[in-house]
């Protein structure tokens, strides 16, 4: 794991963004950027690309989660009692950013069953790429627990920030964001609004181009996990 501070130490340098910190933890675990090779290359289908981020998911989910604090419990083993460790404190919430974000939601739930999930409704407005919203549902608890914010592409940055400020607006105090791939334009733009929450990224990637994709990137990732286009 890289603990990278913005500007990433595997990324080319972006334009400045005033008052941009924060902290991206690029998990660049073998497996990982195997499965991340597969899913770019653009011949994979769409069921092998659904599976592949589910796999990723997963092995993101035990990255993001690695600062769960622990309590001790007593248990009876066949062989003695013993003193053994069970996660404590605040409890989960996933937010799916839709669409896409149901891809990365579906491996984190394997891992996190008991996680409440929420979600926010966003779309891209193509000629500004603003973050529009139109659909917002999060557990009324939401306060009281962890966040974490799944978006497979942190591209412009918006549709991140938006959907944290909602989650922050819910009330809720401690918030984490995971993508697949994230573009140095956006981390910049994100952590400037949100420079207390860290983002879990398998990647970051070169640049963003005119129309506000990652390159090199995946494409869409809503349509290469739904097979739409
Ligand atoms: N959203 C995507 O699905 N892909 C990108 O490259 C950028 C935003």
């Amino acid at each position: 794991m890289t603990d990278a501070t913005a500007p990433s130490a595997t990324a080319p340098d972006a334009p400045a963004v005033a008052g941009a910190e924060g902290t991206t933890i690029v998990v660049d675990h073998p497996l990982i950027q195997h499965k991340l090779t597969l899913m770019r290359r653009s011949r994979t289908p769409a069921n092998e690309f659904r599976q592949l981020l589910r796999e990723i998911s997963m092995l993101l989910a035990y990255e993001v989660t690695r600062d769960t604090p622990l309590e001790l419990i007593e248990i009876e083993t066949p062989l003695e009692k013993m003193m053994a460790p069970v996660v404590a404190g605040k409890k989960l919430c996933l937010v799916s950013v839709l669409r896409a974000g149901g891809g990365i939601l579906e491996g984190m739930l394997d891992i996190l069953p008991a996680a409440r999930v929420g979600h926010v409704g966003l779309y891209r407005d193509p000629v500004s790429l603003a973050a529009v919203e139109y659909y917002l549902k999060l557990p009324r608890d939401i306060s009281e627990r962890t966040a974490i914010v799944l978006d497979p592409m942190l591209a412009t940055g918006n549709s991140a920030a938006a959907a944290v400020s909602e989650v922050k607006a819910a009330g809720c105090q401690s918030v984490k964001f995971v993508c697949l791939i994230a573009a140095p334009e956006g981390l910049k733009a994100f952590h400037s609004v949100h420079p207390d929450v860290p983002v879990y990224a398998a990647a970051v990637d070169s640049h963003l181009n005119d129309h506000g994709y990652i390159v090199p990137g995946i494409g869409d990732a809503g349509d290469r996990i739904f097979g739409t286009k």
